[in-house]
């Protein structure tokens, strides 16, 4: 017989790890909204997001598909943790009211500072590593309606000159380290276990 290793059980929630990321996007007065998001991954230059379809950030791509992308790191979890019960959305949609508040100056509110970006309108984030500007190409409507995925192409990167290897246009995987969503933790990255065969950046031991 098979020993029983491991139970079959039902989570409430299913975030299993993955990094957050801050959405600027433009509001319709032209003033901006900020969002915590921590459904995000890269397929080449582009980002896919998964995104609540209640949320004011949805709302705001649809009419204008600008955004910043801005990768938190570990040392900002607090100012993320700050967002996290706000919406951009007034009146804040119902089934959110429970939970969240309308915020309109979500960067106040989270003790971050706007920066301009260079090819579209919403702000950076100064304080992330890893700023990517982008335009939404396709939002996809899915899971019965409770959710959009975002196909986002970036534009441009911005990272900063220390997570980048001297005179490349690598990001040094030893400087940069996301910010973590675990099961609602926030984490930071454990040390490095290996490196893949195609990485760029492997240090050749001294
Ligand atoms: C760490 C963290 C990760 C989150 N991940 C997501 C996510 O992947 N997708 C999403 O729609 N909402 C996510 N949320 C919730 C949104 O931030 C929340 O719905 C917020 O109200 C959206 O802001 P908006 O309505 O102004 O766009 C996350 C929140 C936190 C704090």
């Amino acid at each position: 017989m098979t020993p029983r290793t491991h139970l079959v059980i039902r989570p409430s929630i299913l975030y299993f790890g993955t990094p957050v990321v801050l959405l600027t996007t433009e509001n319709a007065d032209g003033t901006c909204n900020l969002a915590p998001v921590s459904s995000a991954w890269a397929l080449g230059q582009h980002l896919v997001l998964g995104l609540g379809s209640e949320s004011h950030t949805v709302r705001n791509l649809a009419e204008r598909p600008e955004l910043v992308i801005n990768v938190a790191s570990p040392e900002l979890w607090e100012h993320v943790e700050r967002l996290a019960p706000l919406t951009g959305a007034d009146p804040v949609p119902e089934a959110k009211r429970p939970v969240y508040r309308h915020e309109r100056d979500k960067f106040a509110a989270a003790g971050l500072t706007p920066a301009a970006a260079d090819l579209v309108r919403p702000p950076r984030v100064a304080e992330c590593a890893l700023q990517l500007e982008a335009r939404a190409r396709a939002l996809t409507p899915g899971g019965a309606g409770h959710f959009v995925t975002a196909e986002c192409e970036v534009l441009r990167v911005h990272a900063a000159e220390r997570i980048v290897v001297p005179g490349t246009q690598h990001i040094d995987p030893a400087a940069w380290s996301p910010l973590i969503y675990n099961f609602r933790h926030y984490h930071a990255l454990a040390p490095e276990v290996g490196h893949g065969f195609r990485s760029e950046t492997a240090r050749t031991a001294v």
